[in-house]
């Protein structure tokens, strides 16, 4: 089932409250290890606000990854702090995180997968159940819910991560790359349903792709990254309206994708080693 926005898209898509989600104040991450220190990220501010659908660029290496497991609670920043409504984090996940591989548990059939945060809130089974089917269905993989994950499709295993990260009630949903392994079709497929949750039940979502034109097609804003130690190169606002057409880029998205890769190609964008 694709959620598409048609009749009373208009409402779902009314302007919001700003209200801030989090904060990242002047973050900065540096791995220690055997080869010495790679300082990932260099003074990083980002303020998110509630129901924003906020996407991240950058060159290979810049900290993607690392940015969005620190606003996760799973990587502590050596820099800098990470505040939600006020507050700092501490070491608990917060939001339902996609991850950029390996984000099944090989033991667990698909609808256990999907089913598995559910189970950690103490959702009844018949509920837990009903809900994890809903979302299998949603990603495409309703035929496949007694499978396990080694049996699955390299990309069929990515939605069941996107599955089992959006069938969890929370307010965050951070995304990194969660449709990079995605066929064309399936990732157009993808983008659609992912805009049809957020716009449905308001969620704050953080996205990072490589896909210029996703970002633009997907967020209200695209924040651009520059190669390691990453740093926020520019915050660029989408201001194309809702419901967007996702297999056409009007000219006003087109200018940012232009932009977006102009930033990119500067020498300050230069791919990290
Ligand atoms: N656990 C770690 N220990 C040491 N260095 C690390 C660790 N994790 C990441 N790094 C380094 O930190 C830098 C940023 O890595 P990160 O995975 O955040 O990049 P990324 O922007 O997500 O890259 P990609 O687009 O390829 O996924 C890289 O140089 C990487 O080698
Ligand atoms: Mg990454």
């Amino acid at each position: 089932m694709i959620v598409r926005p048609a009749a009373g898209a208009a409402a779902l898509y009314s302007p919001r409250v700003r209200a801030r989600h989090f904060r990242c104040d002047h973050l900065g991450h540096t791995f220690a290890g055997d080869r010495g220190h790679v300082m990932a990220l260099d003074d990083i501010s980002l303020d998110v606000d509630v129901n924003e659908f906020v996407c991240i660029v950058g060159p290979s290496g810049c900290g993607k990854s690392t940015l969005l497991r620190i606003v996760a609670g799973l990587e502590s920043p050596t820099v800098g702090r990470v505040e939600f409504e006020g507050e700092e984090i501490g070491h608990r996940v917060r939001g339902g995180l996609v991850v950029q591989e390996h984000g099944t548990f090989p033991w667990l059939s698909a609808v256990d997968n999907v089913a598995f945060g559910l189970k950690l809130e103490g959702v009844p089974v018949p509920e837990r159940r009903a809900r994890a089917m809903e979302y299998l269905e949603r990603v495409g993989l309703s035929a496949f819910a007694q499978h396990y994950p080694h049996e699955l499709s390299v990309g069929m295993r990515q939605r069941v991560g996107i599955g089992r990260a959006m069938v969890v009630n929370t307010p965050l949903l951070l995304m990194d790359e969660p449709f990079g392994a995605l066929d064309a079709q399936t990732r157009r497929r993808m983008q659609s349903e992912l805009l049809g949750i957020w716009a449905a039940d308001r969620r704050t979502v953080l996205f990072v792709t490589h896909d210029i034109e996703e970002a633009v097609l997907l967020g209200d804003r695209v924040i651009v990254m520059s190669g390691r130690p990453g740093h926020i190169l520019a915050n660029i606002p989408v201001p194309c309206a809702r419901p967007r057409n996702i297999r056409h880029l009007g000219d006003e998205a087109r200018a940012i994708v232009d932009d977006v890769w102009r930033l990119l190609d500067a020498p300050s964008g230069r791919i990290s080693p």
